[in-house]
């Protein structure tokens, strides 16, 4: 069984005729953004998508996804993947580069859901690096801020180009392991304080619910 694609569709369901509507970025949102488009022709919905990325960007245009931007309207149900969960529904998202975009627009949706399978539940975040999206000027000076906080930061290289990995945005992006994040919150703030960095892949208390695929079905997360 395809557990990505079982939350995938299964958040596709909840979608309302007529909301504007926060496309997550990855490979779970993937099947998400494809089930919606097919509920949008087969029940002819009137949707309007907002991107997180150029990757969710090209997959809705080339499906036929009508898009608009946070300029012209609010976020009325936002849905994404996520790299770690844990027990109190924080994330680290950040794998595919896109947290920034992506934290922008579902922490602005009256509604956020996330989608995963099961591999993505842990006890405590920090197993998975927290991605950093950093100013390129900045990135040597925001390391060792970042070593200074006991972390261990990484500068993302690209697989199908020489150098570093560029966001969206332009940007460079440090994956930072830590010893122990105890408390998440505290961290995202922190990190977000220091100059040169963009955004960071902690989501803390934005989260209403996760729609987790397990090889027994789904199970849905709530606080
Ligand atoms: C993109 O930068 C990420 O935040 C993704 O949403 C996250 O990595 C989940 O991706 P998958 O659904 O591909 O596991």
């Amino acid at each position: 069984m395809n557990l990505k694609k079982l939350a995938g569709y299964e958040a596709a369901e909840l979608v309302k005729d007529g909301q504007v509507v926060g496309l997550g970025t990855g490979s779970t949102t993937h099947y998400f953004i494809q089930r919606l488009a097919e509920k949008i022709k087969e029940e002819e919905m009137e949707i309007l998508g907002i991107p997180t990325s150029y990757q969710s960007q090209f997959l809705a245009r080339k499906l036929g996804i009508t898009m608009t931007t946070l300029d012209e309207h609010n976020v009325e149900l936002a849905v994404d993947g996520a790299d770690e969960v844990d027990p109190q529904l924080n994330l680290i998202k950040g794998g595919g580069a896109a947290h920034t975009m992506e934290k922008i627009v579902d922490s602005s949706a009256e509604k956020f859901i996330v989608i995963v399978d099961d591999s993505k539940l842990v006890d405590e975040l920090g197993t998975f690096p927290v991605p950093v999206e950093v100013i390129p000027q900045a990135f040597r000076v925001v390391a060792e801020r970042l070593e200074a906080m006991d972390g261990k930061p990484e500068l993302r290289i690209a697989e199908r180009k020489d150098g570093p990995v560029i966001t969206d945005n332009g940007n460079f992006v440090l994956d930072i392991q830590f010893q122990k994040i105890s408390d998440p919150a505290a961290l995202e703030n922190e990190l977000n304080t220091i100059p040169g960095v963009v955004e960071n892949g902690l989501f803390t208390g934005i989260v209403h619910e996760v729609i987790v695929g397990t090889q027994q079905g789904l199970e849905i997360l709530k606080l």
